[in-house]
């Protein structure tokens, strides 16, 4: 009948629908052959890093962070942190192997983010200001961490140069320069208090940190945010590009020990194990860079290239872009956009919305992927982002955003398991049991990101029994905790 003829029709057209749909999708798929290229290829760029003159796309940069926590630290520390839109003023009191936080938050506005660094830091050193007003501490002098989560440049715990801008930063007048120096400056230049900033710290270190404090096995620090960083411990043998002359000796840090054993007599059992022998050194990796070289080109879309070419660092970072939370959104929409102009969602309907950039943030990808959510919430969310869909729509919505985010925990598992099995092969063991210290909303936020990276470094490095710990304050207590260390070594 002419009914049955146009059901079969409508019923076609749907599935030919659906297959150029999954066609799109097929794009993001990586299976584990090139998971394990990608492992590969880390692993290889990782050990350029660390050589004297690297040409590694992945920095490997030196943080002069030798010792994870001990339990030991006590005294009031100033903690500082910038990396995203936010920048955090935090006061740390550590007291019997406990901590206590007071912070306040201060937006940076987009005109100082990508304005000139006087600029930037003088806002930085205001926001210090109110804070120090805030706690009645403007008197005190404390020492301070200073958390920046771009790569610098170090050559001693409390210097470091800004080696180029990530993430949506582009003050001028930075990079190339010693970025504590910049914030002393501006505080100078304020002339209302003054800050002993005796540790440069990246986040992806502050993490490792604050989670090896409560976890001695806890020697990878991970961020899985806005941008995205590993580091971790490596044999001081192995990292050439260092002068090994000035490590501390094992001999420094037992003669500190023996006198703080007196002090607090047994008051912390796992200090002997963790800080045993000074052999390591903390690496910020850089990698995010991975791929600058084109070794990633394989697995890049074309809705890639339109990032990469929109963004304020074209070429750079091509790592960063297809796992972080600042591209995610944005690689969803490009997707979004070219299923609608191609008649295959919203009815065809490019809408202004749609062709806006960085309308898809990553809280909005967390959300449409909860499974708790109906399908219908799908489409409020969508609703308030200005986009009208039907029930199919907010289907294929979730399928795009579930495509490009377990591309990204994929990608961060394939780079995890080359680090897992790097440092398992530098102890020559056939296991290797360690921790990991994460933090970033991708990871804490989204509903799927942590189980497939999990499941990711499980399968691609089955020597490695990985356990994840979610760090708490990783910015602000992990940096009071090296400004801690640091300031113990100063006074030796
Ligand atoms: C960017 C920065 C890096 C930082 C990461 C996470 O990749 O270059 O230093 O750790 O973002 O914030």
């Amino acid at each position: 009948s002419k009914g049955a003829a146009l059901v079969a029709a409508v019923a076609q057209r749907l599935a030919s629908l659906r297959r150029k749909v999954e066609e799109t999708l097929a794009l993001f798929k990586i299976n584990q052959d090139q998971l394990q290229l990608v492992k590969g290829r880390m692993r290889e760029r990782l050990e350029e890093g660390l050589k004297s003159k690297s040409t590694s796309t992945i920095k490997m940069l030196p943080s002069f962070v030798y010792l994870t926590p001990d339990g030991t630290e006590r005294g009031k520390y100033l903690a500082l942190d910038l990396g995203g839109t936010n920048f955090r003023a935090m006061l740390v009191r550590f007291k019997k192997q406990r901590y206590r936080l007071y912070h306040k938050i201060y937006t940076i506005p987009l005109e100082f983010m990508q304005g000139t660094g006087e600029e930037l830091f003088d806002h930085l050193a205001q926001c210090i200001c109110d804070f120090l007003d805030y706690m009645g501490l403007k008197k005190a002098r404390l020492p301070a961490g200073f958390t920046f989560s771009f790569p610098c440049e170090q050559a001693a715990i409390d210097t470091g140069t800004l080696v180029t801008w990530t993430k949506g930063f582009k003050a001028t007048d930075c990079e190339g320069h010693d970025v504590v120096n910049m914030l002393q400056e501006a505080i100078k230049r304020r002339n209302e208090f003054d800050l002993d900033i005796v540790a440069l710290i990246n986040d992806a270190v502050g993490t490792m940190m604050s989670c090896a404090y409560e976890d001695p096995q806890c020697e990878i620090g991970m961020i899985a945010g806005t941008g995205t960083n590993l580091c971790y411990m490596e044999e001081l043998k192995n990292i050439e590009k260092i002068d090994q002359r000035n490590v501390p000796t094992k001999r420094d840090e037992e003669t500190h020990e023996a006198e703080e054993d007196k002090q607090n007599a047994g008051a912390n059992k796992k200090k002997t194990e963790v800080n045993s022998v000074v052999s390591k050194m903390c690496i910020n990796t850089e990698w995010g860079g991975l791929g600058d070289d084109g070794c990633l080109d394989d697995i890049i879309t074309s809705f890639d290239v339109e990032v990469d070419k929109n963004s304020i660092n074209q070429g750079k970072q091509r790592f960063e872009k297809l796992t972080s939370g600042m591209y995610l959104g944005e690689i969803v929409r490009r997707v979004l956009l070219d299923l609608t102009r191609r008649g295959l969602l919203f009815k065809g309907h490019v809408t202004e919305t749609l062709k806006t950039p960085g309308i898809f943030e990553t809280k909005y990808l967390s959300q449409i992927e909860s499974d708790r959510l109906a399908l219908l919430q799908v489409r409020s969310i969508l609703q308030q982002l200005g986009l009208l869909s039907t029930c199919h729509d907010s289907i294929i919505v979730k399928a795009v955003c579930g495509a490009v985010s377990r591309r990204a925990a994929q990608l961060c598992g394939a780079g995890l398991a080359a680090v897992v099995d790097k440092i398992r092969e530098n102890r020559k063991l056939d296991h290797l049991s360690i921790t990991v210290g994460i933090d970033g909303a991708l990871y804490k936020l989204h509903p799927r990101f942590s189980q497939v990276l999990k499941e990711t470094v499980r399968d691609l490095a089955p020597q490695c029994d990985v356990t994840f710990l979610p760090s708490e304050e990783g910015s602000g207590k992990g940096a009071a905790l090296i400004a801690a260390v640091a300031r113990r070594k100063q006074e030796m």
